[in-house]
């Protein structure tokens, strides 16, 4: 059942656009932000609430690579591997945070998730726009900045302890935020 939040949260983004169709993908990430993908709820209550068909929605969401229908983990990992971020080493940090998490990965994309359901990892070939903090990686659309295998470590335990703080929901994209900082000054 979709909160009454998040169904506050897409009438905001419906009333601050001039078109009804801008607002559908801030409000796709309401959903998946919720549910921790796109479900067919969601689809619906977005149609129902933007007063559109179904189909518009799921055309716009079928567009974009962090709109995803399927189950994934609380935390979808990415490690930028293009070209500067490469230059910095981050083939191995995504070696590295396949070999932490136990997953393979390959350059398809292809995205693994772990048994416990915590992390899902999927390392992207494209650019995040964050190149000058090279190399990197994004979490649930929170950024990670000039990595270092020991960053990698305190990320993924950081992110660990946040998921047993939220065992039946969704980690709440601030507390995200929050582990980004720490890490950024070294007091995880
Ligand atoms: S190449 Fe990695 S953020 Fe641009």
């Amino acid at each position: 059942m979709i909160s009454e939040q998040t169904r506050t949260r897409i009438a905001g983004a419906r009333d601050s656009f001039p078109r009804r169709r801008q607002a559908i993908l801030p409000s796709l990430y309401a959903i998946q932000e919720e549910v921790g993908h796109l479900s067919e709820e969601g689809v619906d209550v977005i149609a129902e609430i933007l007063d559109l068909h179904p189909n518009d929605v799921f055309q716009v969401a079928s567009y974009y690579s962090l709109v995803h229908t399927e189950e994934w983990g609380k935390f979808l990992i990415e490690v930028c591997v293009n070209l500067p971020c490469a230059l910095r080493g981050a083939d191995a940090l995504a070696d590295y945070v396949g070999e932490r998490l136990g997953l393979e990965h390959g350059e398809d994309g292809h995205a693994a998730t772990t048994a416990d359901g915590v992390f899902t990892y999927r390392p992207t070939i494209e650019c995040l726009a964050a190149c000058s903090g090279a190399p990197m990686l994004q979490v649930n659309q929170r950024y990670f900045e000039n990595l270092t295998k020991e960053k990698v470590d305190q990320i993924l335990d950081g992110l660990r302890s946040l998921a047993a703080r939220y065992p039946d929901r969704q980690v709440p994209a601030l507390e995200i935020g929050k582990v980004v900082h720490a890490t950024e000054r070294g007091q995880l």
